[in-house]
């Protein structure tokens, strides 16, 4: 029953909207004390519709407050994914008495041209509040963008270029990404194209995001492209891959070292895990450091209208930091939960120094919880072993994730994680990644919900993020190896406060 599913499958932290379908996150900006989180949404069902952007606002980007539905889709079609920027210089003429205006572009999907069996259905359009991104007025001479006749031609992100002064906004067309620049976020002209050639092409290229980081520890700053795909992600259905490179005002020029890498082995996507898509950051932002803050869906479009949930479907992901870094080969992107989730932390546990020898249990609820919780752990010498945790409770759930020191994989099985059934899709496999980093030290940082783990190895460079559903709550993390025996350097296990 519904009180049920409230208990067992609402997460703690992760931002879920009270009712409805959702999936992608759309047009999230900063303003005046407030991070803005849009999101693709259908209030009325529970499965993919017709396309709304809900809102919510946050302080922390942990702790969400649904707002109210802040797009409605009209004669032009659903509102599908989009950005939204905050036109500090009103560079669009659309505030007349001083205030800000924030300005949302998003793709209009028109379905009465989809069902006459036409293929060029997307077109581009604005619109813009002036009440710091509570409500929009559509602009009177949307489409802004016409579509050049290609089929899924959508997921406008704007960002501000600031050594340009203009406006930039990446658009997935087709198995293409298309640049575009503005002046004043109505009339656009085709900059450039990338895709051709780079990456991988197995499905269609969405959901892009532009931006330039700073690479840590040097004076460089870099460009980074993001693409979800879809079908074509690395360990199935949909995924986030990047691309790193040099941008000129006009051109993205990938960088060489990167492109060699890349086509050696792909191992460049946000997250390996089955469920983060269509992730872009945050407009109006950096962190202190110069990074970007992101945010997820967590889910895939191989079962998200199937999972488990009757009274939503889906949640975002924490969100994260990411950083860029140099390694002797190329750039790589790096991912951390925002240290706002730090504030959260209560009761915590620390063991050092652990010598184990089979499979050994190293908490469980009677000590900390294990719904909303942060786990950092260092494994000295991983080479030569296979190290597995597993999560488990008292109805027989398993959830079991490592490192396979001899394969140089990571791995996250949910084969006995609980409810499975209601996709083939969903556990047929387990997924891996390849570890990049070569460090003989291994570091995790590991955030559990009560339907979510999400994997953080090597300070962020493989992320691995997953979902599940239970039978009933985890009650033990236990570990072990298939060496005799070996050292658990540290492990901290901290509860978080919600
Ligand atoms: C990605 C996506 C976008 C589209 C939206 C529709 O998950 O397919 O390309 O704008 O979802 O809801």
């Amino acid at each position: 029953n519904k009180t049920d599913e409230e208990d067992m499958y609402r997460p703690n932290f992760h931002f879920t909207p009270n009712k409805g379908w959702m999936n992608d996150p759309n047009g999230m900006f900063f303003y005046n004390g407030y991070y803005h989180l849009y999101f693709q949404h259908y209030p009325y069902g529970n499965k993919w519709g017709p396309m709304h952007w809900g809102h919510a606002t946050s302080t922390d980007m942990i702790t969400w407050k649904e707002q109210p539905i802040a797009l409605y889709p009209d004669e032009l079609g659903y509102i599908f994914s989009g950005s939204a920027v905050v036109d500090l210089e009103n560079t669009t003429g659309f505030s007349t008495d001083g205030k800000i205006p924030v300005v949302a572009m998003f793709t209009y999907h028109d379905m009465e041209a989809e069902k006459a069996g036409k293929i060029i259905d997307e077109t581009q359009a604005i619109a813009y509040s002036l009440d710091e991104g509570i409500t929009y007025t559509k602009f009177e001479g949307n489409p802004v963008v016409e579509n050049p006749n290609i089929p899924d031609f959508r997921d406008p992100k704007v960002n501000w270029d600031a050594d340009r002064k203009q406006w930039t906004m990446v658009l997935a067309a087709g198995q293409e990404i298309m640049f575009y620049g503005s002046k004043d976020l109505k009339e656009w002209n085709l900059l450039s194209k990338f895709g051709e050639g780079v990456g991988n092409h197995d499905g269609v290229w969405e959901c892009p995001d532009f931006f330039p980081l700073p690479v840590k520890g040097t004076e460089d700053t870099k460009w980074v492209l993001l693409v979800s795909i879809n079908p074509g992600g690395p360990n199935s259905g949909s995924a986030t891959q990047y691309f790193i490179g040099d941008f000129d005002g006009k051109t993205f020029q990938i960088d060489e070292s990167f492109q060699k890498e890349q086509a050696k082995e792909h191992t460049f996507w946000v997250d390996h895990g089955r469920d983060n898509y269509a992730g872009v950051t945050w407009s109006n932002v950096t962190t202190a450091e110069g990074g970007k803050l992101f945010i997820g869906w967590m889910s895939n479009w191989l079962y998200a209208n199937d999972v488990p949930t009757e009274k939503w479907r889906s949640a975002t992901t924490i969100a994260r930091e990411l950083g860029l870094i140099k390694d002797d080969n190329t750039y790589r992107l790096v991912s951390s939960p925002v240290k706002e989730l730090n504030d959260y932390r209560g009761k915590k546990v620390v063991d050092k120094n652990i010598s184990i020898a089979g499979e050994t249990v190293l908490t469980t609820t009677e000590i900390i919880s294990l719904s909303k919780t942060e786990i950092n752990f260092i494994l000295s010498d991983v080479a030569n072993g296979k190290y597995t945790f597993t999560l488990s409770n008292s109805q027989g759930d398993k959830l079991k994730f490592g490192y396979d020191g001899t394969l140089n994989k990571f791995f996250v099985d949910r084969k006995e994680a609980g409810r499975i059934n209601f996709s083939e899709k969903f556990s047929d496999k387990m997924a891996t990644a390849i570890r990049t980093s070569d460090a003989t030290e291994l570091t995790g940082k590991i955030i559990l919900d009560k339907t979510s783990i999400e994997i953080f190895y090597d300070q962020g460079q493989t992320v691995m993020t997953e979902i599940f559903f239970l039978n009933a709550p985890f009650n033990a993390l236990s570990i072990k190896s298939d060496l005799e025996s070996f050292t658990l350097n540290t492990i901290e296990i901290n509860q978080l406060n919600f």
